[in-house]
């Protein structure tokens, strides 16, 4: 890749949204929009304590991640039934299609509903009847990544585990979400153990508010082939370096660490930083619908208020088809389309 493409300044948002791309970072209830869940609500019979859509989105004002997650639990408690997983999953597919999104690896965290008497296969198959449409009605590949929640116990999340494996041909890997302080990664070494000898993909969300030490541990017990966030890795040059070396890739959210203050403002983000020194940063929205974006909201406001290059743009792209759990054939196949992209948008 060369260190600069010629691209016109005021032609970069458009390229950026134009580009093809792949979403590796996004929970699936964390793009619940408030008019969806008023809507669920209804549907379901279920209380929203909040007067209407404007007075449940006025809430989404957050301190940091524990402050975030006690209203997204309290959101998805409207979902109930499969076509209600399905609902949402098709309204986030949607909106990835309008990004020109080609391809999403969707985290679904089941223990918040199965612990409210949802059964494991309405959430499951509600979500993959979403995605294996989506392809041929939205051009959008899917697939799901269930997630454990790390401030629940390793034993539950083993019966999370044996809950899923009937359907284990409709999620291709496992992940780790949650409050991330006080539950490091090793809480879940046998978990992960476990779900590599069956041969699911393992990621793990690790230096987002918590240290890089949670990052070493998350590759080492865990052996996870992404980092989610990881932003704060770059506090430890080893890990950097380590990061690098390995082609680690980090599904960095720069909304996200905005809405839930691990930067002070956009322009303090270090996805700059970490893509200079050479580690393998996507651009995610975590939960689009409580950050206030989707994924080319994501990219935009992130180019513009850090100034980073159409150079950069076409590494965060590559970078999200290479870190995908997509076989060679497809990534080669999305690699041309996203060098067909730039080649009509260089100056030459
Ligand atoms: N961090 C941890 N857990 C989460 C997040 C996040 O950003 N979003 C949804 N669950
Ligand atoms: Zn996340």
């Amino acid at each position: 890749m060369p260190s600069t493409i010629p691209v016109a300044p005021d032609r970069l948002p458009q390229l950026l949204r134009r580009m093809p791309k792949a979403e590796l970072h996004i929970h699936i209830e964390g793009s619940l929009e408030p008019e969806l869940i008023f809507e669920l609500a209804g549907r379901n019979g279920v209380t929203v304590p909040y007067a209407d859509v404007d007075a449940l989105r006025r809430a989404y004002d957050f301190t940091d991640l524990q402050s975030f997650l006690d209203i997204y639990y309290a959101g998805a408690s409207v979902l109930r039934q499969e076509q209600d997983f399905f609902d949402m999953a098709w309204a986030y597919l949607q909106r990835a299609a309008a990004d020109n999104v080609v391809h999403a690896e969707i985290f679904f965290d089941p223990q918040t509903h199965t612990s409210r008497g949802v059964a494991m296969e309405t959430v499951i198959n509600g979500l993959h009847r979403a995605c294996t449409q989506a392809g041929p009605a939205l051009g959008v590949s899917a697939s799901l990544i269930l997630c454990f929640l790390r401030h629940l116990s390793e034993q539950d999340a083993f019966e999370t585990l044996e809950q899923a494996l009937p359907l284990r041909d409709r999620f291709i890997g496992v992940g780790l979400d949650s409050s991330e302080l006080g539950h490091p990664p090793e809480k879940f070494e046998r978990v992960f153990a476990r779900c590599g000898e069956l041969g699911l993909h393992r990621v793990a969300h690790a230096g987002e508010e918590g240290p890089p030490a949670y990052v070493w541990t998350a590759l080492d017990l865990l052996k996870v082939e992404r980092i989610d966030h990881g932003v704060q890795s770059s506090k430890d040059a080893a890990l950097m370096a380590r990061l690098a070396r390995d082609r680690i890739a980090l599904t960095v959210c720069p909304l996200s660490n905005l809405k839930l203050r691990v930067f002070p403002r956009l322009a303090d983000h270090n996805i700059g930083q970490l893509l200079d020194a050479g580690l393998a940063a996507t651009v995610n929205s975590d939960d689009p619908a409580y950050f206030g974006g989707y994924l080319n909201d994501n990219f935009i406001q992130t180019f513009e208020a850090t100034g980073l290059t159409a150079a950069h743009a076409y590494q965060l792209a590559k970078n999200s088809f290479d870190a995908s759990f997509i076989h060679d054939a497809m990534k080669r196949r999305y690699a041309d389309l996203l060098d067909a992209t730039f080649a009509q948008f260089e100056l030459r």
